[in-house]
């Protein structure tokens, strides 16, 4: 039997931006998923025991029973089917919501990759892991996805992601995490945006260009622990992709309630917008006074650490 985990991720600035060449900045959070690979002659199963499911798959049955265990069985399946492997028991266990931006499925497609590396004795090096599992997210969700989630669930940390992947080397931060509880379509808030985009580009253009400018300040401003400004710089960010029409009702209302009673320094949405998660960066209140007012107004929470560990063996 082999264990590996690999972590979920969050865009702390620059998303939709960077879909034009223009820098984000993610990182990892220690929100993880977990893959266990066991032998089992005759047959292949994945076993999930995501959030709100626990169900199992018989691939060879083609029985699927939830929509949580149809997501992890899609990318798992995708990777054995890449390294041709079979006779196996695959189960996942997952911290990461599926569809809310956190990349759940990059890490679940990294840490199968990697117990299954471990397991079969080929000794993939994490380079190629990464490489591959974007390869094959890129491939399950049909040409979309940046380098971003894969690069963070298998090296962790912080990265500046452009036409190219740069590793920063940056403190760690708590972070509070809102789900609004609706999954987002990535493809669809994009291709909503690049659409504003071409009916708009004087006016959008600008945007992206301020939202570049804050991807690139906030760096400095995580390394040296400057919060106050790294707050202000958030709710910056947000207000510009408001103005790029992503956020929504659910959305706002966990940011005014992160802002309001939560006391939070600063709060914006993370990843495609249109549904799934907000953060938020505690204030001298606290996390507990977010996680209060997020529940209150109706969030699910998260509370996260950033910037740790990617992938390893082990959970
Ligand atoms: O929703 P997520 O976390 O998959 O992030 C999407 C980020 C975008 O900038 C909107 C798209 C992209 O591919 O970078």
């Amino acid at each position: 039997m082999t264990l590996a985990s690999a972590p979920g991720k969050v865009i702390l600035f620059g998303e939709h931006a960077v879909v034009s060449g223009i820098p984000a900045l993610g990182c990892s959070v220690d929100l993880r998923a977990r893959v266990i690979v066991e032998d089992l002659p005759g047959r292949t199963e994945v076993e999930t025991n995501l959030p709100l499911a626990g169900f199992t798959l018989d691939l060879l049955a083609g029985q699927i029973r939830s929509h949580e265990a149809l997501h992890a069985a899609r990318y798992v399946s995708a990777v054995l089917e890449e390294l041709g492997a079979n006779d196996l028991r695959i189960k996942v266990d997952s911290d990461i919501p599926p569809g809310a931006g956190l990349g759940s499925s990059a890490a679940i497609v990294v840490a199968t990759l990697a117990a299954l590396s471990e397991h079969l004795g080929l000794g993939l090096p994490r380079a190629e892991i990464g490489e591959m599992a974007h390869r094959i997210e890129k491939s399950v969700q049909k040409g979309l996805g940046s380098p971003m989630d894969t690069a963070l669930a298998t090296f962790g940390g912080y990265l500046q992601v452009s036409s190219r992947v740069q590793e920063l080397n940056l403190s760690p931060l708590a972070l509070v995490i809102g789900h609004t509880g609706i999954s987002h379509d990535t493809r669809a808030e994009v291709e909503k945006v690049q659409s504003l985009r071409a009916r708009h580009p004087d006016l959008v253009d600008p945007i992206f260009e301020a939202i570049g400018l804050i991807a690139e300040s906030a760096a400095y401003l995580i390394k040296e622990l400057r919060l106050a400004e790294l707050g202000e710089l958030m709710n910056i960010n947000h207000g510009l992709l408001e103005a790029l029409g992503v956020s929504s009702r659910e959305l706002s209302e966990l940011i005014y309630a992160a802002r309001g009673a939560g006391g939070a320094l600063g709060a914006k949405l993370t990843g495609a917008g249109g549904g799934g998660c907000i953060i938020a960066l505690p204030g001298p209140a606290g996390a507990t006074a977010l996680e209060i007012a997020l529940r209150q107004a109706g969030g699910r929470v998260f509370h996260a650490r950033t910037g740790g560990e990617g992938v390893r063996l082990g959970a």
